[in-house]
């Protein structure tokens, strides 16, 4: 039997709707961008596995260091113990992270990372002695699964069932310039003197549709929290490692946030890990002779050495020239691209920025993430070799840093190709 059959007798997939959607693709290797299926096809992965892969699929320096460090020190529980792995990389993130940033505090995934930051804001609000509880997010925001995250999150359909579980968050657009009349809302919100917390994806929005906003408009906005004495939290889970071009989004902000959170391509793709970093002045308020005042939150996994040496190894790759060169083709490859787009009469949006290309199409009001053209497209492409995950009726490519010109070419092929198709099937129903 196949792995996909034998799947359905068992397993339960992540934000997928198990009546409808098809059997489940079996994949028995992958390197590079290529996915190798069990029925002998080559996928090119253009969405680098939910934005976590990097370097390429099984990439052999990142595959030896983790068994290298798997035969050395598999774990060891991270509360009166520490190890090389989480040493070395805390030290090393230190270096590319804000310069404000002192401390490293170590999870699971995005999610958790998220949830960390929140946790430990509202925590330091407290021991701080300061009551101000009202949390801002953006608009259209996402930053995870679990329910400080799921209540920071835009309030879609997604979140009804668990709408009465959820704290409050207010919300306020992304800017799109400095002058952008929020900026002067935002103010006013924090002028009530009640506001804590502000966490926000810098420049870019993932799950909004790869939403790009104003790095002014949003360093203004900074600049007001530091003003008002709120907590910023950037969530650079998606951003993070040189999706955005720059190291990490924040890099494009004069301002700096007060906590980072971090996750998908910090070991390359290879395994899962969040991190939450912290300015000295949030870390000192939990250091007292009082234990009752110490940070309450913590995993099993905390600082799993064999994922922090992915990550040591991921880190390294990214230093090479080789990464700063896939940086620039896939930037200049879009961007080539992006002309094309513009002109076609079923495209709006198109936008670039850093390894991202985006853009929507023209559906009315069949828009948004449950929008049906989804499931054509994203069956248009796959026919094709290609996996990109359209957001509703917005596409989005995203390569690993180590895709080839001519696997870019392939996957704008295979968007040309599907948009024609698609385009005959509209004109064809106005016909019909
Ligand atoms: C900005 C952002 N924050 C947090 C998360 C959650 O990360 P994870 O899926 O690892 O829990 C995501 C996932 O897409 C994200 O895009």
């Amino acid at each position: 039997m196949s792995l996909s059959a034998r799947d359905q007798a068992c397993l339960w997939h992540p934000f997928t709707q198990a009546k409808i959607e098809g059997l489940p693709i079996g994949i028995v290797r992958a390197k590079g961008c290529t996915l190798f299926t069990e029925d002998g096809r080559e996928i090119i992965d253009a969405v680098s596995s939910w934005w976590v892969n990097i370097h390429g699929h099984s990439h052999p320096y990142i595959a030896e260091r983790i068994a290298k460090q798997a035969a050395t020190l598999e774990h060891v529980i991270f509360a009166g113990f520490t190890h090389a792995p989480a040493v070395e990389l805390a030290e090393q993130l230190l270096r590319y992270l804000p310069s404000n940033q002192k401390r490293i505090f170590y999870s699971d995934n995005g999610s958790t990372a998220v949830e960390t930051a929140l946790k430990m804001a509202m925590q330091y609000l407290h021991q701080s002695g300061q009551s101000r509880q009202k949390v801002i997010s953006f608009h259209g925001g996402y930053h995870g699964d679990t329910f400080g995250a799921m209540s920071a999150n835009a309030p879609t359909s997604f979140y009804k069932p668990f709408a009465p579980y959820l704290f409050q968050v207010q919300r306020i657009a992304p800017p799109q310039s400095q002058d952008d009349a929020v900026i002067a809302e935002f103010e006013a919100m924090l002028g009530m003197g009640d506001v804590g917390i502000f966490i926000f994806e810098p420049i870019v929005q993932a799950v909004a549709g790869m939403r790009i906003h104003s790095p002014a408009g949003l360093n203004r906005m900074l600049e007001l929290c530091r003003k008002h004495g709120v907590v910023t939290i950037a969530d650079e889970v998606f951003t993070g490692f040189g999706r955005t071009g720059r190291f990490f989004a924040c890099d494009y902000l004069e301002q700096e946030p007060d906590i980072v959170c971090i996750s998908k391509g910090i070991t390359g793709g290879f395994l899962p890990l969040g991190v939450t970093s912290s300015t000295q002045a949030i870390f000192d308020a939990f250091y007292s002779d009082d234990r009752g005042k110490m940070f309450f939150h913590g995993h099993s996994y905390t600082a799993n050495p064999i994922a922090c040496s992915a990550a040591l190894a991921s880190l390294e790759l990214l230093q090479k020239p080789e990464a700063s060169k896939g940086l620039e083709l896939i930037n200049e490859c879009h961007r080539a691209f992006l002309v094309n787009l513009k002109s076609h009469s079923l495209v709006k949006g198109a936008a670039v920025v850093g390894t991202i290309l985006r853009f929507e199409i023209e559906s009315g009001a069949d828009s948004g993430y449950l929008s049906s053209l989804r499931d054509r497209l994203y069956a248009g492409f796959l026919k094709r070799g290609v996996l990109l995950r359209p957001l509703g009726n917005i596409i989005y490519v995203l390569p690993p840093y180590c895709v080839t010109k001519e696997e870019l070419l392939k996957v704008y092929s295979a968007i040309e190709e599907t948009l024609e198709e698609l385009a005959k099937a509209t004109e064809g129903a106005h016909e019909a």
